[in-house]
């Protein structure tokens, strides 16, 4: 057996192709990681190597320590996941303290986790903490139109939370704490990583003004269906946009009819 041929590794492979497919990762654009269940990481004995060295994550995330994350290497291109599992994502090990990593397997030739590994980790680390433990998919990903919108919308997390809602009436169900927006920031580092995790606490979508998006998940499925909801709502809107704006709607009590029927919970805040 093969680290590759491990179900859990197989579906990661699958969602990282299926988001290539979706246009959402040009070159080495957008990165992915996963926290790897007690179960499977029982099923990784005697494939992996837990001699390397420990690096500096470059933030602190102590209630992931020991952890095991699948996660996509800095450079490398989505779409090449496919064909080379071992050169382009990897497994890192999280140590005792929750501040230094280990590549066990993959990420082969001196490659490293993608320059996104602190907001990934410190997005982790909140989701961990505020799902008691059932969110374990952080994904960013350049996705299109929700880009598209941040040149165009304010970046107010009530207007893209609203206006996403209104592109189809699924939204509010499938996100219904709405989207967050960090202004745009330089990526890769603590600070926007500090920003991403904050919004966390409340949001499973934060959008990246001028650069992409990152979502939460139980699932890679979850994850991966929420990413597609959001950014497809996003391309509605710029379809509508680009045909002179809205004619009509869905009315701000229409989503409360919505809520009571599907039964979930819609902040008001949202509902001007
Ligand atoms: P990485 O290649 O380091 O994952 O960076 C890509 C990216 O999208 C940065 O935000
Ligand atoms: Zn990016």
């Amino acid at each position: 057996m093969k680290v590759e041929e491990l179900d859990f590794v197989k579906n990661y492979i699958r969602i990282t192709q299926d988001a290539w497919l979706k246009g959402w990762h040009e070159r080495n654009g957008g990165n992915f990681s996963y926290r790897i269940t007690d179960e499977e990481v029982k099923e990784l004995n005697g494939l992996i190597n837990e001699n390397s060295e420990y690096t500096p994550i470059g933030v602190s995330v102590p209630n992931l320590s020991n952890e095991y994350f699948l996660v996509t290497g800095s450079g490398k291109f989505l779409r090449n996941v496919i064909l080379d599992p071992e050169a382009n994502i990897g497994i890192a090990k999280i140590d005792e303290k929750g501040e230094n990593y280990k590549i066990v397997w993959g990420l082969i030739n001196e490659a490293r986790p993608t320059s996104e590994f602190p907001s990934h980790l410190m997005s982790h680390s909140v989701k961990k903490e505020v799902t008691g433990g059932k969110n374990r998919v952080i994904l960013h990903s350049h996705t299109t139109n929700i880009i598209a919108l941040t040149f165009v919308l304010p970046l107010d997390s009530k207007v893209f939370t609203r206006e996403l809602w209104e592109m189809a009436t699924e939204c509010p169900v499938v996100f219904p704490s709405g989207v967050g927006i960090v202004p745009w920031m330089v990526p890769g580092g603590a600070a926007i990583a500090k920003e991403t995790s904050n919004l966390m606490k409340e949001f499973d979508v934060v959008i990246w003004a001028h650069h992409g998006t990152f979502v939460s998940g139980e699932s890679l499925d979850l994850a991966f269906g929420l990413m597609d909801t959001a950014e497809k709502s996003a391309e509605i809107l710029v379809k509508v946009l680009s045909m002179g704006g809205k004619r009509q709607t869905i009315t701000a009590n229409n989503f409360r009819e919505l809520a009571k029927d599907f039964k979930v919970e819609l902040p008001e805040k949202f509902l001007y």
